[in-house]
């Protein structure tokens, strides 16, 4: 998890974000509809993002989990987390973190993304604020700063 070993018992039914936030204190990733429709749990397993409310804690068992909170470096936010702030990306934030990770996935897979391509990417993101151009120009804008 985010560069550290967890060992942690777990119940079956636990969902990846109930291990997340109720047992790992880690609240960055948000539970937004609970049912895999809007993203705002997005983390990386392994690289991948997938929606943490509908993976069950288990199967992430000996993987890598990449967090919200483990974007930052050293006290640095990423370059992908600058540009979110410059762009204004997050406005009530609470799909933001499930963007982060999306975007991240993409400019890990894809440096250079056109537009289509990042909107393409975090189409399983919702934001109800609907600020979709700030997210996508922010994305944008860490593919050519780079080491997003
Ligand atoms: S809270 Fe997981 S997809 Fe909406
Ligand atoms: S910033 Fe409010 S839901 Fe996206």
């Amino acid at each position: 998890m985010n560069g550290s070993l967890h060992q942690i018992e777990v119940e079956d039914r636990w969902t990846l974000i109930e291990l997340l936030r109720d047992h790992l204190e880690l609240t960055g990733s948000k539970i937004g509809c609970n049912r895999g429709e809007c993203g705002s749990c997005t983390v990386l397993v392994d690289g991948e993002p997938v929606y943490s409310c509908s993976t069950l804690a288990v199967w992430a068992d000996g993987q890598d989990v990449l967090t919200v909170e483990g974007l930052e470096k050293d006290g640095q936010l990423s370059v992908l987390q600058q540009a979110f702030m410059e762009h204004n990306a997050p406005q009530c934030g609470f799909c933001t973190s499930g963007q982060l990770m999306s975007a991240t996935a993409l400019l890990e897979e894809n440096p250079e993304p056109t537009v289509d391509e990042v909107r393409h990417a975090l189409a399983g993101n919702l934001c109800r604020c609907s600020n979709y151009n700030a997210i996508v120009e922010a994305v944008m804008d860490a593919s050519r700063t780079g080491d997003a």
